[in-house]
């Protein structure tokens, strides 16, 4: 049983992205990632590995892609999410970061137990959306306030297990 989690970035209205691009840059939010991902196995869409373009350092990256000619040097490509259990028990990983965009938040959604969640004060045109979900069925283990900087917006930085 591979324990899966969250970590996103969200505006007011849950935006993630437009163009295939970020909103904002936070590099402490930038930080916060990094710590939450580095050693382990992360799992994004197709869209999102070509939003970033490149492997991120010491972390596996998993692709999925219903495309089974895709291909991607220093990537694991992966086209279902039995797929990706199947990969990861085989391997002895017990956990991995769910890392977006918008399709594969949804996909996940219901078989996480924690989220890492950045809700950044920033209101917005977006076109992809992070899922809503019961805020009532989450408990908030953690809250760290982030005021605006010079160059940067206000964010909030919340931790949340299934209840
Ligand atoms: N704010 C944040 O924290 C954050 C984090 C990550 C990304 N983003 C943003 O989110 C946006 C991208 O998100 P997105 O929702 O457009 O795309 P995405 O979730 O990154 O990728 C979607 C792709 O995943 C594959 N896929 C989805 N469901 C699948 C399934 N059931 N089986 C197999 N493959 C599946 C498909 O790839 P194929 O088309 O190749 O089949 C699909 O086109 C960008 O703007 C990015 O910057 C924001």
């Amino acid at each position: 049983m591979i324990n899966y989690f969250i970590v996103a970035g969200l505006g007011k209205n849950r935006e993630l992205g437009l163009s295939n691009e970020l909103l904002w840059k936070l590099p402490e939010d930038l930080k916060n990632f990094k710590a939450l991902t580095i050693g382990k196995s992360m799992i994004m869409g197709r869209k999102t590995f070509e939003s970033i373009g490149r492997p991120l350092p010491k972390r596996e990256t998993i692709i999925l892609t219903r495309d089974h000619s895709y291909k991607q040097d220093g990537c694991v490509v992966l086209h279902s999410i039995d797929e990706i259990e199947n990969y990861l028990t085989q391997s002895g990983k017990t956990e991995a970061a769910i890392v977006g965009g918008g399709e594969i938040y949804q996909l996940y959604l219901s078989k996480c137990s924690k989220m890492y969640l950045s809700f950044v004060d920033f209101e917005g045109e977006a076109d992809t959306f992070f899922p809503s979900f019961d805020a009532s069925l989450w408990s908030e283990d953690s809250l760290e306030v982030h005021p605006a900087g010079e160059s940067t917006l206000s964010w909030k930085f919340v931790t949340l297990s299934r209840k």
